[in-house]
């Protein structure tokens, strides 16, 4: 990868530690990228507000989803999460780890020194590399979706996620519920329930699975999530 101090810079993608320097950013996509490689680069990974250290919640649905060692597994705003790790541990094959920060998926790949997994630096909202990688079997989504405020935004990212996932492939949404905070990292959210999340995937996703959680900030603050499992059809 680049030089991760370059919050503009151009690089778009790392695979397996290869780097590949791709078209023009828009000005929303540096704006983007600046917030959250601040983000990264100001705070020790265990100071952020969505730092975790008990996954049991995210394990509970992909356990629940049934998916293979090997299925393909995207973690789209993945940052710095422990979720790869753990997935690591629990030997989970062919993980896909893909944000708009370079700063935060540089310290995830860092730390986890794994040369199988793919490391993919993109905007979801104006995909230069997602829009082209293979479908995906599962699709994991921890506290990104909530800060798509807009609707062509939204619009955007389901396009994307339902062109991306396999047949009977599944998909994991975990964002702020209808009792949430209206903001996170200084940024706007826009709350959800299960409902609103199945309207926006459609008939072709049904839900498996979906509970309220009470997630516990690092500050002991709590963030109120709706946790939910589909399978597409
Ligand atoms: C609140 S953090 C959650 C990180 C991770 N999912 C977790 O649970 O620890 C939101 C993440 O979404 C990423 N993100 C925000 N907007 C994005 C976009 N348009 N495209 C890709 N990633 C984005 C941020 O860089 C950040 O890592």
């Amino acid at each position: 990868m680049k030089n991760i101090n370059e919050s503009n810079s151009s690089c778009s993608i790392t695979t397996k530690n290869s780097c590949c320097c791709a078209s023009e950013e828009t000005t929303s996509t540096k704006d983007l990228k600046s917030h959250w490689n601040k983000a990264y680069t100001n705070s020790p990974e265990e100071k952020l507000g969505w730092f975790e250290t008990d996954l049991s919640p995210m394990l509970q649905l992909i356990n629940n989803s049934e998916v293979k060692k090997n299925a393909r597994i995207i973690n789209i705003g993945a940052g710095s999460t422990t979720l790869i790790d753990e997935l690591i541990r629990q030997e989970y094959t062919h993980l896909i780890a893909t944000d708009i920060s370079e700063v935060a998926l540089k310290k995830l790949e860092n730390r986890v020194d794994n040369k199988n997994i793919d490391f993919i630096v993109d905007d979801i909202l104006n995909s230069k590399k997602l829009n082209t990688i293979n479908r995906v079997d599962l699709w994991i989504d921890r506290a990104v979706l909530h800060f798509f405020t807009e609707e062509k935004d939204q619009d955007t990212y389901f396009n994307l996620l339902k062109s991306k996932i396999s047949s009977k492939g599944f998909v994991i949404l975990a964002e702020f519920n209808l009792r949430g905070a209206k903001k996170c990292s200084g940024l706007d959210i826009f709350q959800y329930d299960t409902a609103m999340l199945q309207n926006k995937l459609g008939s072709d996703f049904k839900l498996l699975e979906a509970f309220d959680y009470n997630y516990t900030m690092p500050s002991g603050d709590i963030r109120k999530y709706i946790y939910t499992l589909f399978k597409k059809n």
